[in-house]
């Protein structure tokens, strides 16, 4: 068992515990006398992994909700019912509410616990590499108001974040390109040594899905995705670890995002611009090409600001492209502009762009959009 701890100041606020099997999760649950779980519907037949987690829970004799998770639903109306469940059940102030499923689920349960009886213990198991690497860990919990995304929400830590790789068996490949590149974005932010090996296991990860379409169609290579995932599973295990202690140390040095959290931003104020744009003309794109493209953008920029080495935005590129990370960009910069300038994140007219100069080197740039256009353009 490999556990990572987030801290404030020297007290542990929240654990990260990397497990290969998820038998380990009974123990996590024995200190909590009232454990409720809410769970994504989709979990429970989606691999033996999620099957035996189902199964423990059951044995447990703890009640269930089962959640219908779309990015639509992600709403306050859902977290509302998931809090008159809790009240249903007879939830007490004693109660640890257990999310069971991706980022949608960890975000509204958390943020459901937040707020019921004014804050309850809770804990995630998360069933994606997106959610595994990032989603999960550090206390971000919120639902989609007013047209944005994660509008509402709070900043609070789970007890623990329970990391079983073998829950990924059965992940499509795009929601497992969403996890990949953000796994990828926290090498680039603060990991030089894991960047490069996993750039490898991903591309050759890539390479085996291109070769099992050849001679077949796509959708043959996509039926045979989790066959290829799943064999190479326990080779990803210690870059997932990697990538949640990077996050757990910038979250127990800057919690409530006064600084340098922001740099887990890479990526996101041109992705989010492109993935709200192509929202709106009703083509979206997957979260992890729309963040694949925003760190190609923000290598650019750095590179024409003087701060990264020549050539450093290509070697990027190639990199994302090799593990099928890239897509063509579907805007120009100009069109991004406005999206970027709405973005929540903006703050007195400038953006703060997360710039990488170098490999596990990145720095928050305050920037107006237009100075962006110029430097893009
Ligand atoms: N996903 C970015 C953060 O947790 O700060």
């Amino acid at each position: 068992m490999d556990q990572i701890n987030i801290y404030s100041a020297d007290e542990i606020i929240s654990r990260i515990i990397v497990e290969d099997g998820i038998e380990a999760l009974d123990a996590c649950l024995e200190p909590y006398a009232a454990v409720y779980v809410v769970m994504d519907s989709n979990v429970a037949m989606q691999c033996p992994a999620a099957y035996e987690l189902s199964q423990m829970l059951n044995r447990r004799g703890v009640p269930g909700m089962l959640l219908e998770v779309s990015e639509e639903a992600k709403s306050m109306e859902t977290v509302m019912d998931i809090c008159g469940w809790l009240l249903d059940n007879g939830a007490d102030r004693d109660a640890l509410v257990l999310a069971v499923g991706g980022g949608i689920t960890t975000d509204m349960v958390g943020f459901a616990a937040s707020l019921y009886k004014r804050g309850v213990r809770f804990a995630y198991v998360p069933t994606t590499l997106l959610a595994q690497v990032d989603a999960a860990i550090g206390g971000k919990t919120g639902v989609n108001f007013g047209g944005y995304k994660n509008m509402l929400g709070t900043i609070r830590q789970p007890e623990f974040t329970y990391i079983c790789p073998q829950v990924l068996e059965s992940l499509p490949m795009e929601a497992f390109q969403a996890g990949a590149s953000e796994m990828l974005k926290t090498f680039i932010i603060e990991d030089n040594d894991n960047y490069r090996p996993a750039v490898q296991l991903l591309a050759e990860l890539a390479s085996e899905f291109i070769a099992a379409a050849e001679g077949n169609t796509y959708s043959y290579s996509m039926e045979k995705w989790p066959e290829i995932l799943s064999e190479r599973l326990s080779e990803l295990t210690p870059f997932i670890a990697a990538a949640a202690k990077v996050k757990a140390g910038v979250v127990s040095r800057d919690q409530f995002e006064g600084g340098e959290r922001r740099k887990l931003n890479l990526g996101h104020t041109f992705g989010h611009a492109i993935e709200a744009l192509a929202h709106k003309q009703h083509n979206d794109i997957d979260h992890g090409h729309a963040v694949a493209l925003g760190m190609v953008y923000a290598a650019r920029l750095a590179e024409n600001l003087g701060m990264a080495e020549e050539g450093f935005a290509t070697m990027i590129e190639k990199d994302l492209d090799s593990c099928l990370l890239l897509v063509m960009s579907p805007y120009g910069v100009r069109e991004m502009a406005d999206a970027m300038g709405k973005d929540k994140k903006a703050e007195g007219g400038k953006v703060h762009f997360v710039l990488p100069r170098a490999v596990g080197d990145v720095v928050i740039h305050d920037m107006t959009v237009e100075e962006v256009v110029a430097l893009l353009a």
